[in-house]
């Protein structure tokens, strides 16, 4: 009995954490966003650059393909057959894995 009900408020306990986790990677996506200066290109909500609006990119996208867009921009243009310029810089294939999986979860956010 005693068992059941730990392992009930551990499962509890862990379901919070993961809202609040899912919270946080959207946060940090976000800040990442705004430090990363995606805006020079992309719009969201109405501020940043016409070039290519993310409004609703979370419905458009999978989580891989936003993912390809950021590791991968050349190969991303090429299977969307995009001809926008300036491409997405390359960089972001650099930055620490925790940060691309943020920016992935931000963008699946916009839906
Ligand atoms: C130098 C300009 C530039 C910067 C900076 C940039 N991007 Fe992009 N990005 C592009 C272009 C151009 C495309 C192709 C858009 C198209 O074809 O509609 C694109 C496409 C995308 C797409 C797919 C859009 C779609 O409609 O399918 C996502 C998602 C994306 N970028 C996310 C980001 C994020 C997140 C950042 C910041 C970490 C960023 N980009 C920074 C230029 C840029």
């Amino acid at each position: 009995m005693r068992a059941l009900v730990m392992a009930g408020f551990v499962s509890a306990v862990m379901l919070v954490s993961d809202v609040a986790s899912a919270q946080d990677a959207v946060a940090r996506g976000q800040q990442l966003y705004a430090a990363q200066k995606c805006s020079m290109c992309h719009q969201v909500a109405g501020k940043g650059n016409k070039l290519s609006v993310l409004d609703g990119i979370g419905a458009k996208l999978t989580a891989d393909q936003i993912r390809e867009w950021l590791v991968d921009p050349v190969a991303a243009a090429k299977k969307a057959n995009s001809t926008k310029k300036p491409l997405m810089p390359k960089t972001y294939a650099k930055l620490p894995p925790a940060d691309v999986d943020a920016l992935v979860v931000y963008m699946q956010s916009l839906k």
